[in-house]
């Protein structure tokens, strides 16, 4: 299974989480770990270059730090550009059936605080929704998220473990439970 990472943090220089989960990924079998902000400091992104990059990969990785409840713009740039009707969905749009779609997101917030009731009244899950809608409609199998909650209060053992945890799930290329059946 050949995996894409597609990586989105503005300011990788002062990131310490997802810093160190990319440093987990980039040396997995099978994994291009293609950092976006890095490849288009200009935020013009080659869309050829893009769709190729998806064509060639089995699953899709979306990682990134969780910014007002979603991703870092240029993430959603690319998906806006990216993403086209004929390509990814419409009429003769079938280039991603069949590949895997996994979001891998950071939070300040504490897990706590991403329930229903609670501060910020829903789960990580359900505020990513957009992308299990954007799997959907792309015919991609979408994989239950990997989400690390509470980055601020994080030490270097726990971040350990989350960096190992992501390790073993993209050297699985194995797609987690959820929806994968894919017509
Ligand atoms: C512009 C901005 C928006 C943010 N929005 C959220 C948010 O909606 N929820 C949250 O839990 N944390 C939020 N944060 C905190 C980041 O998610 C957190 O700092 C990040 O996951 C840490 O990862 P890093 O060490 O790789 O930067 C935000 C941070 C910034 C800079």
């Amino acid at each position: 299974m050949r995996t894409l990472v597609v990586f989105a943090h503005p300011d990788l220089a002062a990131s310490r989480a997802n810093a160190a989960l990319a440093e987990a990924a980039r040396p997995v079998d099978g994994v291009t770990f293609h950092d976006l902000y890095a490849a288009y400091p200009d935020l013009n992104i080659d869309v050829e270059r893009e769709q190729r990059l998806l064509l060639e990969h089995d699953r899709i990785v979306l990682q990134f730090p969780f910014y007002w409840y979603s991703a870092p713009p240029l993430l959603k740039k690319w998906l806006d550009e990216v993403f086209l009707y004929g390509f990814a969905y419409g009429t003769n749009g079938t280039s991603l059936r069949g590949k895997a779609l996994l979001v891998a997101t950071t939070t300040g917030g504490a897990e706590e605080m991403y329930r229903p009731g609670g501060f910020n009244r829903f789960t990580v899950v359900d505020l990513l929704k957009t992308f299990d809608a954007t799997a959907n409609i792309s015919g991609m199998a979408y994989e239950e998220p990997f989400v690390v909650h509470g980055t601020l209060r994080l030490d270097d053992a726990e971040l350990a473990v989350h960096q190992e945890r992501y390790r073993a799930l993209l050297a699985s290329g194995v797609p987690r439970e959820r929806d994968l059946a894919v017509a």
